[in-house]
């Protein structure tokens, strides 16, 4: 049966040659599915609630976006941000989370500034373009950067073996980035890395859609674009003993250690983007937590590919498959011209924002936690569909 609303509004399924028209680019909650990848799906009922307290929140007779970030309301809701990210991602004791602007991207010059002492050296894993901008931006702010391996000659298709690594000497700390979201790669486990170097990561596309290892890791940060809320703040998740690496020169906004002793808002923080964290928080502990998130998102990623091999010759997918991400499938169709029609039946069919990044071409559906399982099903009916009829 279709996921799709039936627009004569009998409750027989709608009959399969109507599935793709564009009389039925509706869910039955009214909206299409939105493959966009960043920022990106919600899940219906975090917009429901945020719809309510953007009007009148925690009964305080006025909205979220209207609220002080000094009084009690803001108070409370920091601190139940910080808890239930903590139990939700099961953060260790040792580590402090903090709440930071500047998206991801302004991390490749924080993180160096707070953890690269002078003289040591980071080393970086080059996955795709953004651990690339990573490495590039370390280096213009003036500091040591090696990179251990490179993905490029690969056209950025697959992760690295162990054995293909090569540390500096004594790196302080290792860069990856857990997710390609441009490639549609992911690391499947985190690398050994040099003792005395900590592991560092840019986890931006799949924080929280599955357990962590944090025994692994000094350092963690994610905008909240994808999975975890809406963009404007960036949530880093930082070892307690890493806090005091940073010197007194290191501006306040830009150090860990500050941010923790200010408890995030040493001035005006982006409070809705921070309180869409605590929904996305909550939401993913009613839904099974990391787990729960884990389960869902392998079962939303097989019926994808799995439509995707069952057309050998029609859809190339661009990452290895050993290295196929969960949150970001990227593929190829045999011609541009058939790409653009993917798009436009995609979009006339319920599903919108496919166009793969302009680095990649073709087609990428991102598919993080809160998008839902019945889109990944559509997309995989229409995928067997579109190849039948234009192969
Ligand atoms: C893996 C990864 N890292 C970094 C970034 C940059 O994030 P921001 O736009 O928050 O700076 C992105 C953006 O999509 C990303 O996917």
């Amino acid at each position: 049966m279709s996921v799709l609303s039936n627009p004569s509004g009998s409750s027989s399924p709608t009959p399969s040659h109507l599935l793709y028209s564009s009389a039925v680019n509706r869910t039955a909650g009214g909206r299409v599915f939105n493959f966009n990848a960043g920022p990106s799906v919600l899940p219906e009922e975090v917009i429901r609630q945020i719809q309510d307290d953007v009007w009148d929140f925690a009964g305080t007779g006025f909205g979220i976006l209207e609220h002080s970030h000094r009084a009690k309301p803001y108070d409370k809701l920091l601190a139940e941000t910080f808890a239930v990210l903590r139990e939700v991602g099961r953060v260790p004791a040792d580590f402090e989370i903090v709440m930071m602007t500047g998206g991801s991207s302004s991390q490749n010059y924080i993180v160096p500034l707070n953890l690269l002492p002078a003289g040591r050296t980071a080393d970086y894993i080059e996955t795709d373009f953004w651990s690339v901008r990573s490495i590039e931006d370390g280096r213009q702010a003036g500091h040591s950067v090696h990179s251990a391996w490179s993905g490029k000659a690969h056209e950025y298709r697959r992760l690295p073996a162990q054995s293909e690594l090569q540390f500096s000497a004594n790196p302080a700390y290792v860069h990856i980035t857990s997710n390609n979201t441009i490639y549609g790669t992911q690391m499947q486990t985190e690398p050994q890395i040099p003792s005395g170097a900590v592991l560092v990561c840019d986890g931006c596309s799949d924080i929280l859609s599955k357990p962590i290892a944090w025994e692994k890791y000094g350092l963690i940060y994610a905008s909240a674009q994808k999975n975890i809320g809406t963009t404007g703040v960036t949530v880093v998740f930082v070892r307690k003993d890493l806090l005091e690496r940073a010197g007194p020169t290191v501006p306040r906004m830009l150090q860990y250690r500050n941010m923790v002793k200010e408890d995030s808002r040493p001035n005006t923080p982006p409070h809705f983007a921070i309180y869409t964290v605590k929904l996305m928080a909550d939401w993913i502990k009613r839904n099974g937590g990391l787990d729960g998130m884990h389960a869902r998102n392998i079962a939303k990623a097989k019926v994808v590919y799995d439509a995707l091999d069952a057309c050998p010759g029609f859809y190339s997918p661009h990452a290895a498959r050993a290295d196929r991400s969960l949150m970001n499938v990227c593929f190829r169709l045999p011609t541009v011209e058939l790409e653009e029609r993917f798009l436009a039946e995609s979009v006339a069919s319920g599903m919108d924002g496919m166009r793969g990044h302009r680095a990649t071409g073709g087609m990428r559906a991102s598919i993080y936690n809160a998008f839902p399982y019945e889109g990944c099903v559509l997309l995989a009916q229409f995928l067997v569909e579109f190849a039948r009829r234009n192969g």
